[in-house]
């Protein structure tokens, strides 16, 4: 979501004149996108706007602006400790971001934009990083309130877009040369609530499944308690909505659940990948995972390293639990200590290297399907893609082009990665 609004500020940016600067020092604009789901990027944003300053000192009129979550949660505070910076910006005004611009150009004084609750103006233009694929908003904002989570606060209600809008964001993509879109929300499978339309995440993946030119949906995140039976329905049937899905567990343990106040118990969980897996063929099941709950003993942790067993998840995001303040959980004791959290997090890294390579070496020899994405990193003659269950491959392009989908037969694999060759679609 960050990565898709600062695509957002740079299409702001981009329409007031201005261009994407060769590096920091060369800047007249420095607009920094802030997250705060954990401490550690807090710490990271805190650092960087405190490093700006000598640029600030060296350049009177270098402007300097904070947004995203942190800004939201703590603007106000960020102007008082750091003199140097002229503005702070909610996440639901990115829209302002030219307005607060123009004017800390002509006059010195600090300025906060930050309603949380205002109704969000969709951007009218982004400046993407990437072509052949395209993130886009189907909702925003969180009403969970998952007990350790910071995202309620700092972005809002959840607010649908109308679908209508969402389509035609997509059919500009399509014809704009985007192959693939990926579906983002904080709970995508809340999508519709509160829209004069009657519409739910299955319709509008229906609605968006039959737009010429686009190969490729992908959604993003869902959450467990919420996966109905006609979502599961569309995944297996609709054919441009990938095999995958991103489904956070959290933990395996039915006491953390209920602590973290999640919705659901391991079993339920259980029940919804058993129907994922049944209804639709090589479903990759990823997920978030966080280590050091308070009051997770080994035996909820080994509840939780059971499930990777049991569930065997493509991939797996794994964080070590750190408070947030205003959150229920900042209210118990954090008392995991941090030696335990990371050896937590270390087990379930090693867990699922060995669970990914188990599985990728079933796709050897077997003829999957990539959509082109770019030349490789590292060798100029290697293009990556990603096949429908997001596994990165690599392969020569022989006579294919960036945004062709092809097919790719794997001869060799890595945890993370596919090797092998393009074939005919
Ligand atoms: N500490 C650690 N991880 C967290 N996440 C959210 N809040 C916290 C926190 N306070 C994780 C969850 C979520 C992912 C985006 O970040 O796993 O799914
Ligand atoms: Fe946070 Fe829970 Fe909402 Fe996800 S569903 S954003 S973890 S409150």
């Amino acid at each position: 979501m960050n990565e898709l609004d600062s695509e957002a500020m740079a299409g702001a940016m981009s329409e007031l004149g201005y261009d994407t600067a060769a590096s920091e020092e060369d800047a007249d604009v420095i607009i920094l996108n802030t997250c705060t789901v954990r401490d550690l990027a807090e710490k990271k944003a805190l650092g960087k706007i405190g490093a700006l300053k000598k640029l600030k000192d060296a350049n009177r009129k270098l402007v300097i602006g904070v947004a995203g979550c942190l800004a939201q949660q703590r603007g106000e505070q960020l102007l008082k400790r750091f003199r140097h910076l002229d503005f702070v910006v909610g996440t639901r005004e990115i829209d302002k971001i030219p307005e607060l611009v123009a004017e800390a150009m002509t006059r010195r004084r600090q300025m906060a934009s930050l309603c949380p609750r205002r109704k969000i103006v969709e951007p009218t233009a982004y400046k993407r990083l990437h072509d052949v694929k395209a993130f886009v908003y189907v909702m925003r904002g969180c009403e969970n309130f998952c007990s350790y989570c910071i995202v309620p606060y700092v972005r809002g209600p959840e607010t649908s877009r109308p679908s209508s809008e969402i389509t035609d964001e997509i059919k500009k993509l399509a014809d704009g040369g985007y192959r693939e879109v990926c579906l983002l929300g904080q709970n995508v499978n809340s999508y519709g609530k509160g829209l004069r339309e009657k519409i739910d995440f299955a319709g509008l993946l229906d609605k968006i499944n039959k737009i010429n030119g686009i190969e490729r949906i992908r959604f993003m995140t869902s959450h467990p308690k919420d996966i109905s039976d006609r979502l599961i329905k569309a995944v297996a049937s609709l054919d441009k909505v990938c095999e995958s899905i991103h489904f956070p567990l959290q933990s395996g343990s039915d006491k953390i659940l209920k602590l973290m106040n999640r919705g659901y118990t391991y079993s339920d969980y259980m029940e919804i990948v058993g129907k994922l897996k049944k209804a639709v063929k090589d479903i990759a099941v990823s997920t978030d995972i966080i280590v050091g709950f308070p009051g997770e003993s080994e035996e909820d942790f080994r509840k939780t390293a059971k499930a990777f067993n049991e569930i065997e998840f493509s991939n797996s995001f794994i964080f070590k639990y750190s408070p947030r303040g205003g959150t229920k959980a900042a209210g118990l004791d954090d008392d995991v200590p941090l030696k335990t959290k990371l050896e937590r997090n270390r087990e379930l890294l090693t867990l699922q290297e060995e669970i990914s390579l188990r599985k990728n070496k079933e796709f050897v020899g077997k003829k999957l399907e990539v959509l082109i994405e770019s030349p490789g990193k590292k060798d100029k003659n290697l293009f990556t893609g990603r096949t429908r269950q997001n596994i990165i491959a690599l392969f020569k392009p022989g006579d294919f082009k960036k945004g062709d989908v092809a097919g790719f037969i794997p001869s060799s694999a890595t945890p993370a990665v596919l090797s092998g060759k393009l074939a005919d679609k």
